[in-house]
């Protein structure tokens, strides 16, 4: 029996983990691996971070550190701290590691530095722009980890191209697993379609299937500039089109601090759950985002996708025409809105929606 440690922290993790918990505790795997799930505490509110454990069924974090807000430095700091007290105990086999954040870093660091081997899934991502906290994230842990899980063939080469061939393996896109999973489960709840949405401006609006498109802002690029956040905020205003956006606190708070003010179209929400978040992705008509997953989970259900980023790290999904970047500039998101045009056809770029199922086995080996 391996013991397997997985750290997560912030929402996207919790989505990727899903996928692998429920896999190590299925009949096939629960003889061979156990977990003991660490969750750093980087995201904390009920709705970024106890929803997706009640919604998804991800098994409770048997240790919580309770570390979120700070500066980079200091969370990352402390979080490795406290995870190399909880590893130096609990002696596991490996540590599995998701993504970008500081959670992952700190995860990364604390196990290398033990000699426990890491498992890094969503390696190799690049956006080959070092000022953002996610790639100096991401270059740091795949350069950290044993076991380097590729979701795309771009992310193989990104690592060859590094020097970093030993332990790569391409198992396609975790995210894909999560959505296919739990679209399934939504058949089964039956999706509503349409949404009666407090909206926090004030007044209560009902938004109908396929009248809308479903942004979000939280990327630090866009929420630490004011003028870029007023501009997107500004261009969201003019859209002529309703706009469901579920808010992250980082991007709420900086609104709040720059008193920008939105137009009746956009219905800014809460963050929402997993389950509703899907729901309204298959029931728009475009996504708006500077999100890195809901970039590919546009793909995933072959919607519009429309990035409020200067570059991305999910390429193929520019090249193949289903995703385009405008970065901050009103005209730019106006332009592409309007002039979209949609392909006519998918490649299978992000895999097949078994990449727990193919980690588990190479770990297993
Ligand atoms: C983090 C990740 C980012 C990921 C995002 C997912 C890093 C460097 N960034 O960004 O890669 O895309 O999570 O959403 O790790 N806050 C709350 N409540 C919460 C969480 C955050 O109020 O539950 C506020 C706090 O003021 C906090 C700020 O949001 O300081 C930023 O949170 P932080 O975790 O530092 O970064 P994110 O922008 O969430
Ligand atoms: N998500 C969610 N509720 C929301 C916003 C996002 O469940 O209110 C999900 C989204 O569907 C995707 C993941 O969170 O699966 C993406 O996380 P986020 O955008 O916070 O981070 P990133 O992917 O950019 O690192």
């Amino acid at each position: 029996m391996k013991h397997i440690v997985t750290i997560v922290g912030a929402r996207p993790q919790f989505i990727k983990a899903a996928v692998l918990s429920r896999l190590i505790r299925s009949e096939e795997w629960k003889n061979k691996f156990c977990e003991t799930l660490i969750h750093t505490g980087q995201h904390y509110d009920a709705n970024m971070s106890e929803i997706f454990f009640t919604d998804m069924k991800i098994p409770k974090p048997d240790i919580h550190l309770n570390i979120g807000g700070g500066t980079h430095g200091e969370m990352t700091g402390r979080m490795l701290i406290q995870i190399e007290k909880e590893l130096i105990h609990l002696k596991p086999d490996l540590v599995v590691v998701y993504g970008d954040t500081n959670s992952t870093l700190a995860g990364a660091l604390a196990a290398s530095k033990l000699h426990i081997p890491v498992a890094h899934i969503e390696a190799g991502l690049r956006s080959f722009y070092k000022l953002m906290p996610e790639e100096q994230n991401r270059i740091l842990t795949d350069h950290l980890s044993t076991w380097l899980f590729c979701p795309t063939e771009v992310a193989v080469k990104n690592l060859a191209n590094e020097g970093i061939n030993q332990g790569v393996h391409i198992v396609g896109d975790i995210m894909l697993d999560a959505s296919l999973f739990y679209r399934q489960i939504l058949q089964t709840e039956k999706v509503k379609g349409n949404f009666r949405l407090n909206n926090l401006n004030g007044h209560t609006s009902e938004i109908l299937k396929g009248s809308y498109s479903l942004a979000t802002v939280h990327r630090a690029e866009n929420t630490d500039n004011p003028e870029k956040l007023a501009n997107i905020i500004s261009a969201f205003n003019d859209l002529g089109t309703n706009i469901i956006l579920p808010l992250h606190p980082r991007t709420r708070k900086k609104i709040l601090e720059l008193d920008l003010k939105f137009n009746s179209n956009v219905s800014i929400i809460d963050p929402v759950g997993y389950l509703e978040m899907l729901e309204m992705e298959i029931n728009c008509n475009c996504i708006i985002t500077d999100s890195g997953g809901i970039q590919k989970e546009a793909y995933f259900l072959q919607k519009p996708c429309i990035t409020l980023r200067e570059q991305t790290e999910w390429v193929e999904t520019v090249e193949s025409g289903w995703n385009e970047l405008v970065g901050s500039d009103a005209n730019k998101i106006a332009f592409a809105f309007e002039n979209f045009i949609v392909p006519q056809k998918q490649l299978p770029f992000y895999g097949r929606g078994e990449a727990g199922q193919l980690i588990l086995k190479i770990i297993a080996k």
